[in-house]
């Protein structure tokens, strides 16, 4: 397969809360191998476009469509678990793991749902040796290591965006969307994440981020979209979206300040 071939396309996306017209008319493609952050002050419609893309929130009108070995299939409308299941993984604002359960098992969930195994993970149990490697190596990967056998509720924000992500990935998506994951992070846990996206971008995976930090989305994307209320005002490189004049006056002088 081609490196340049699209794996998710977005066609004319709406959506309204009410009279809340939150997703106006988004369209964009993502490539393989394409790191794509989405910039835009709270209320742009960014968390609201992830819902639309990953069957969280059905839109009003318009299409997502999604890779699937040769030809691009609709998955508009569908529910989360099936398009989890097509290969679009998803990472939330706030974490979204299980505090009762151990680093090892969170991530082990993961792998026996892709594997399609319904064994039960309680604390404690585990008896899935032939999984034990690709655990293992997911561990290393997001750094999580060191507390293998600590309980998500004991972890710190910066882990548990990892553990949040390392979940996500355990399901091998093709297309892996991350809301703000660098949010409320210390410097130290920022660096730790730039480098982790850096490290898994660059093989065959595609990624969708909302970002705040401008200095996080200079050093890893591909292509960035402003997001304005509910509507793409730019969308081009990094450097290029940055310097436009209309981003910056209209738009990013305000809003930079506005997040720092
Ligand atoms: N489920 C919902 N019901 C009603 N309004 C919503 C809902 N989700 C989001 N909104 C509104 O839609 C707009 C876009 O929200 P959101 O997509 O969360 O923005 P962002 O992630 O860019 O901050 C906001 O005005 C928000 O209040
Ligand atoms: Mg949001």
């Amino acid at each position: 397969m081609s490196r340049a071939e699209e794996v998710l396309v977005a066609e004319g996306l709406h959506k309204w809360f009410g009279k809340l017209h939150a997703v106006d008319g988004v369209s964009f493609r993502l490539r393989r191998g394409e790191v794509l952050s989405i910039v835009g002050p709270n209320g742009a419609g960014k968390t609201t476009l992830l819902n639309l893309i990953s069957g969280v929130v059905k839109p009003d009108a318009g299409r997502v469509l999604l890779r699937r070995g040769g030809e691009l299939i609709d998955i508009t409308g569908r529910p989360p678990h099936e398009v989890t299941r097509l290969g679009l993984g998803r990472s939330f604002q706030i974490p979204n793991i299980f505090d009762g359960l151990t680093v090892e098992e969170n991530i082990l969930i993961s792998l026996l749902t892709r594997t399609g195994r319904t064994g039960v993970v309680r604390r404690g149990y585990r008896d899935f040796p032939e999984l034990d490697e690709e655990l293992r190596e997911i561990m290393e990967t997001f750094g999580l290591g060191e507390v293998r056998g600590r309980l998500g509720s004991e972890l710190s924000h910066g882990m548990r965006k990892k553990l949040d992500i390392a979940v996500s990935f355990a399901l091998k998506p093709m297309v892996l969307l991350l809301d703000e994951p660098t949010s409320g992070l210390t410097q130290g846990e920022k660096r730790d994440m730039v480098d982790l996206i850096k490290g898994l971008r660059g093989g065959d995976y595609s990624f969708i981020i909302v970002e705040h930090d401008l200095d996080v989305v200079r050093e890893v994307s591909d292509s960035l979209i402003v997001m304005h209320e509910g509507r793409v005002l730019a969308h081009d490189e990094p450097e290029k979206v940055l310097q436009m004049s209309e981003v910056i006056s209209a738009y990013l002088g305000g809003y930079h300040e506005a997040i720092r």
